[in-house]
């Protein structure tokens, strides 16, 4: 079994969280004790991944519920204030602002302070377990389309790290090494932030899991030179027509993947699919701080005055993706099929 830590936990009062942007040198837990100082973690990326970010979003308002109003009506405004500013944060992915409006809609008609702050913790609690069940499932659906042996490619990172637990696409992964089989993991390094290296190659680490870590300019030649047997991504946010948005460099390995003819998967839960979003592009990619590219490990890379375009996301088009794993079983990236798993679908327990 493998055996990481949480990535976000509630207790006593506070949320806990592992600080992100300090591994793989270091693993420090942050204490978190009010909404504000959440929205910053999440800026900052010491939490990150779409999941992820929702949990934290769901906490976040478990904080602000804790808030000593007397007045209802102050109560709630203080609470809605919370919920705006934690849903500037980060744009793309789409669990932030699906649970947090979420959240709002179940305390829409209470004016009982008690019973407000009662249901939130409780439906945030609810959205941690059912993170974990959700992304064991997706690994053991996902796991049919791994074989003994197989040497599988993925970017960023969309393992526990990017959930509560267990992760998206690396999910199959760790539930085929569970479950005895010899695989190999190619990391790509993902640039600007180094979320493959720094977050996915820790991940491997400690679960003893044997990957390589490659740059992602070596991604279309490690594939040429017949290295790669399938590629699984995770999702920020997919369409109705199977559009996935992902982490800058997806579309490029996409790309690559159907030169070579390597199965390119994305795994994701059913509630990564955006019902307002007809293709990737009416999705809001977040464009992030320049310094993100110009400087590294402190030193500055380009010259002073060098504009720089940086988006945290791109869009994989549908005809590029072999299918998706969502906990429900694997899809064809199809209007049609994505309609049918939504049907009679339910989301953080909310019909869809
Ligand atoms: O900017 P990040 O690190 O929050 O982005 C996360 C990703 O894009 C991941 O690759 C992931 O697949 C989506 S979250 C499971």
């Amino acid at each position: 079994m493998i055996n990481l830590p949480k990535t976000i936990e509630y207790k006593d009062n506070e949320v806990r969280i592992i600080d992100q942007t300090l591994l793989p040198e270091r693993l420090k837990i942050i204490k978190i004790k009010d909404c504000e100082m959440m929205g910053k973690c999440i800026k900052e990326m010491k939490i990150r991944g779409a999941p992820a970010i929702g949990a934290a979003g769901a906490l976040g308002m478990v904080l602000a519920s804790l808030n000593d109003k007397k007045d209802v009506n102050e109560y709630l405004r203080n609470l809605k204030k919370c919920a705006e500013y934690l849903k500037s944060t980060r744009p793309t992915g789409i669990h932030l602002s699906l649970i947090i409006d979420k959240i709002l809609g179940l305390i829409e008609n209470e004016n009982d302070i008690e019973k407000i702050r009662e249901k939130i913790l409780e439906t945030a609690k609810k959205i941690l377990d059912e993170d974990e069940k959700i992304n064991k499932e997706i690994g053991k659906i996902g796991s049919e389309l791994i074989r003994n042996g197989f040497r599988i490619m993925t970017h960023c990172n969309a393992g526990s790290l990017a959930t509560v637990y267990y992760g998206t696409a690396l999910a199959p992964i760790y539930y085929s090494w569970e479950n005895g089989k010899s695989i190999t993991v190619i990391v790509n390094e993902t640039r600007p932030r180094f979320q493959g290296a720094n977050l996915t190659a820790w991940e491997l680490s400690r679960t003893g899991i044997p990957y390589i870590l490659i740059t992602d300019n070596a991604a279309a030649f490690y594939m040429k030179k017949n290295k790669v047997d399938l590629i699984i991504i995770g999702a920020d946010r997919i369409a109705m027509n199977g559009d996935a948005v992902n982490k800058i460099g997806s579309y490029s390995l996409a790309l690559a993947a159907k030169e070579h003819n390597v199965p390119f998967y994305v795994a994701a839960p059913v509630s990564t699919i955006d019902k307002n979003a007809k293709k990737g592009d009416d999705i809001v990619i977040e464009e992030r701080d320049p310094n993100e590219i110009l400087i590294i490990n402190k030193k500055r890379i380009a010259p002073k005055g060098t504009k720089v375009w940086n988006p945290a996301f791109d869009v994989v088009p549908s005809k590029y993706i072999k299918g998706i794993i969502t906990e429900k079983g694997i899809i064809k990236p199809q209007e049609e099929e994505i309609r049918k798993i939504l049907l009679n679908g339910n989301i953080y327990g909310c019909k869809i």
